[in-house]
């Protein structure tokens, strides 16, 4: 999930592989998306299999990967110029090896090699359990390459390592890739075809990290309402199933209800949701749980029927303000966040005015707003000019991440008084003396500690807020407290 206008998180990993027959050093570090993150976490188990235990310290690594973005371009400035700090740390350590993973990889792919000299090794999002052999090859000289994309990967057979975290909440995977070809978008190109995990697996992973005393989980996909299990395969190809496994076949309400019912002291939240994919079904489970936060990811993009139309977003503005009162309805504390774009091609003030109008009517909760980037390959980029001046698209941006700025900050205030219920996960960062967590709607809550733990469901009386932060004083256990 990315940051308001700022391109992309970063993290890098904690030394929390650190197995004594392993003699090498891995330094990983991912950019863009969760999923990204999530990847990461995968791609550190299978190099704890092959030697290599991570490390925080750049200059040390034998092995520096990084888990790259390609969704606008200046994602891919940023992993650009870090490169550039790679290149000076390979200076000092000449065995050092650089790895390129996930959407530049898969979008470049040998082009990589070529432009960055300093880049040994390059491998798409599908092809990370082929990095064992990778490596031999990259260990011999040569540069090495797997860019291939897969239609059954899922990962679900590896125990992911989990990276920078505090043991209390983490990220699981259950689809990869996108069939949606939103035109503006290069996810479909670099990460594949739609297809969901083996709900099994999925159920083993989080009985895995609830036995390790995680209290949330977040279940992760481009689009999570179209998860659909049915034997395997592509999405694509669920039409070709046998009347048995049309029968069987798990939708994303059914998988949902089943990580509630099966953990219900678990905090279970997922994203993100296409709103031409939710259905009510899923609303109807996420009110039926105490667990599951009401909280939806639904991004938007425009709201101008037309541009919505140019974008391949399968529905309308008219259906989304029906699909928004059906979540007010069923789910009626459910915190509503969007994604908008500005200046897609040749959007007009017109267009911009509904994007307004339509943030007007739903008052978000929060959201991400980003200035269109053409992405090469993608069919706005190949078939609509880039026609918004970049003044123009930063000026509208700049109108609506203000307006948001004001809906954020009065659904904020609108808990003041109130009694939230709070995931503790980390010190605060303003004070050593306050815990940091999140309430069901996702705000981030700060109080002081008392004599409350990390991983404590904590009722939090709030006396006050900032635009994006609540702050209050504890009264007691929360109703998750185990
Ligand atoms: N379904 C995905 C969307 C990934 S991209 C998910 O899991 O969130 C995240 C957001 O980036 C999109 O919703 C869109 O608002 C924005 N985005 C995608 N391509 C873009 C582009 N070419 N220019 C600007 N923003 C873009
Ligand atoms: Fe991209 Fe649209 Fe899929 S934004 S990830 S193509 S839902």
């Amino acid at each position: 999930m990315e940051k308001v206008i700022d391109e992309s998180i970063q993290g890098s990993a904690l030394e929390l592989v650190s197995k004594p027959e392993n003699s090498k050093k891995l330094f990983i570090e991912s950019y863009g998306c969760q999923m990204n993150f999530s990847d990461s976490e995968i791609v550190a188990s299978i190099l704890a299999e092959t030697g290599y235990n991570t490390t925080k310290v750049l200059e040390e690594a034998d092995l520096v990967l990084v888990n790259t973005c390609s969704i606008r371009d200046k994602a891919e400035q940023t992993v650009r110029k870090r490169l550039e700090t790679y290149q000076v740390a390979k200076r000092k350590n000449p065995g050092m090896k650089v790895g390129v993973l996930g959407c530049m990889a898969e979008r470049l792919k040998s082009q990589l090699l070529e432009e960055e000299k300093i880049v040994d090794l390059v491998v798409g999002p599908d092809a990370y359990k082929d990095l064992p052999n990778l490596l031999v090859e990259v260990e011999a000289g040569r540069d090495a390459i797997n860019v291939i994309l897969s239609k059954d990967e899922t990962y679900g057979d590896i125990a992911p390592v989990r990276l920078d975290t505090t043991g209390v909440s983490a990220f699981v995977s259950i689809t990869r890739g996108c069939d949606n070809m939103c035109t503006f978008c290069v996810v479909p190109f670099t990460r594949g075809r739609e297809r969901s995990r083996e709900p099994q697996s999925i159920m083993d992973e989080i009985s895995d990290l609830w036995q390790k005393g995680y209290k949330e989980v977040t279940l992760l996909g481009q689009n999570v309402d179209s998860y659909l299990w049915y034997g395997g395969g592509l999405k694509k190809d669920f039409v070709k199933a046998t009347d048995l496994q049309k029968a069987t076949a798990v939708s994303f309400a059914d998988l949902l209800d089943r990580v509630a019912t099966a953990f219900p002291k678990l905090r279970v939240r997922f994203t993100t949701s296409n709103p031409q994919d939710m259905h009510t079904e899923v609303l109807e489970v996420i009110a039926k749980h105490a667990n599951i936060c009401k909280h939806i990811h639904l991004p938007i993009q425009s709201g101008s029927d037309r541009i919505l139309k140019l974008m391949n977003r399968l529905h309308t503005r008219e259906e989304y303000f029906t699909l928004i009162d059906n979540v007010r309805r069923i789910v009626p504390d459910c915190a509503i966040t969007q994604d908008i774009i500005t200046g897609f091609p040749t959007e007009t003030e017109e267009d911009h005015a509904d994007t307004i109008d339509l943030m007007k009517k739903v008052r978000y909760d929060f959201g991400y707003m980003y200035a269109y980037s053409e992405r090469p390959g993608t069919l706005a980029g190949r078939k609509m000019e880039d026609d918004v001046p970049q003044e123009v698209k930063l000026r509208r941006l700049r109108e609506i991440v203000d307006l948001q700025q004001i809906h954020s900050a009065e659904r904020t205030q609108a808990f003041v008084g109130q009694i939230v219920e709070v995931l503790v996960e980390k010190e605060s960062k303003r004070s050593k003396a306050e815990w940091a967590g999140r309430n069901s709607q996702n705000l981030t809550t700060v109080f002081p500690k008392g004599h409350y733990q990390v991983g404590d469901f904590v009722n939090v009386l709030i006396h006050r807020c900032t635009s994006g932060t609540l702050i209050g004083e504890a009264v007691g256990y929360g109703s998750m407290q185990s």
